[in-house]
């Protein structure tokens, strides 16, 4: 039974968004308040982490504050505590981890150590109030690539995941090769709306059925080779083709293996997660297909796509529900795997 009069008070500093976020119950958000440092470490092209680590410890309690003020509540108010544990920077993530232990142990109240990539996951339950499990998640993020089964709230099967880069780290190095600022996803997804996605025939490994495995470097070496052949003959490269036709090789892997997982596990549910979740291209390209193969699509809107906090307190509520509890001794775990759960 859903309990609306628990307070969840989560907090998420595993890459470069300071966030804190108050939930009422799993499923209502009361604040979710992020604290981007991507202007900080645009500069550098790409994320810095003991930048990152200090931007969070300046951070964390005055964006904490800022949740407890939106959602018009104080800290004695809160129930329980949610923090991201892994993956991630292991210093960006000591910060939240440790502003937990010490709220949790002044407070005298439950800690709960949330597995970042099944909170991209749970974003979709916030957006999403009638979805239920069982579904199959596509997980693409700045650091992973994942097809999950996801049965029920506290059962997952990782079905197949990336060999070597994720889809975002792909599309954060291609535009850093073509002088686009960080992170690049955003920008790749804009300029590829001016080109023409059918240019260049860039490789779409792994493809096939029944592969349920990922591989982005060998796409990111053609594109890289493409651009560097070009720079040496000195022919000039039409980017927004080089935008569009790297995207649509990520796309078309992306969407045929998230399709034939969704049948091969018997299920008739998609959900989409991640920070790479907020590209237009993959969202309108996977709505139209799942509608062709009859199977259902949710994603989560673009504030609860990327990095925060509310996905975070959503994971934590399901797993208090199971007494799925942490004790002080929570450390940070930056490869923290999604690993089964039964
Ligand atoms: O989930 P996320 O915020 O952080 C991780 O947990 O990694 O994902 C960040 C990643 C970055 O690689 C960023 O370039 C990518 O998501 N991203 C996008 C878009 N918006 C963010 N990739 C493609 N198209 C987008 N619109
Ligand atoms: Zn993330």
């Amino acid at each position: 039974m859903e309990d609306k009069a628990c307070l969840t008070l989560a907090i998420e500093s595993s890459c470069d968004e300071t966030s804190a976020a108050v939930l009422s119950g799993g499923r209502i958000i009361l604040s979710n308040v992020i604290s981007t440092q991507i202007p900080v470490h645009q500069k550098f092209g790409g994320v810095v982490p003991e930048i990152a680590s200090r931007k969070h410890i300046a951070n964390i309690m005055p964006v904490i504050d800022e949740a407890l003020r939106q959602a018009q509540v104080s800290l004695t108010d809160i129930n329980q505590i949610g923090v991201t544990y892994g993956p991630g920077l292991v210093g960006a993530l000591l910060v939240g981890v440790s502003a937990a232990k010490a709220l949790a142990f002044s407070l005298d109240i439950p800690l709960i150590g949330v597995n970042h990539l099944e909170g991209h996951i749970f974003a979709n339950f916030l957006a999403h109030p009638e979805l239920k499990p069982p579904f199959v998640a596509l997980v693409v993020s700045g650091g992973h690539t994942s097809l999950v089964h996801v049965k029920d709230y506290n059962t997952f099967y990782l079905i197949g995941q990336t060999r070597d880069d994720a889809a975002g780290e792909a599309f954060d190095k291609v535009a850093r090769v073509m002088g686009l600022p960080y992170p690049g996803g955003p920008q790749i997804d804009k300029l590829a709306k001016l080109g023409n996605a059918d240019a260049i025939a860039f490789p779409q490994a792994l493809s096939g059925k029944g592969n349920f495995e990922f591989s982005f470097s060998g796409l990111k070496s053609a594109v890289l080779n493409y651009l560097h052949n070009a720079e040496q003959k000195g022919e000039i490269v039409n980017k927004a083709d080089v935008a569009a036709s790297f995207q649509k090789a990520v796309i078309a892997v992306l969407i045929d293996k998230a399709l034939q997982a969704v049948e091969n596990a018997g299920l008739t549910k998609l959900v989409l997660a991640g920070g790479v979740a907020a590209n237009s291209a993959l969202e309108k390209q996977l709505k139209a297909s799942t509608e062709a193969a009859g199977v259902e699509f949710y994603y989560p809107n673009m504030i609860l796509c990327t990095d925060n906090a509310a996905m975070i307190g959503c994971r934590a509520y399901y797993q208090s529900l199971m007494g799925d509890f942490a004790n002080l001794y929570l450390n940070a775990i930056p490869n923290l795997k999604l690993t089964d759960k039964e």
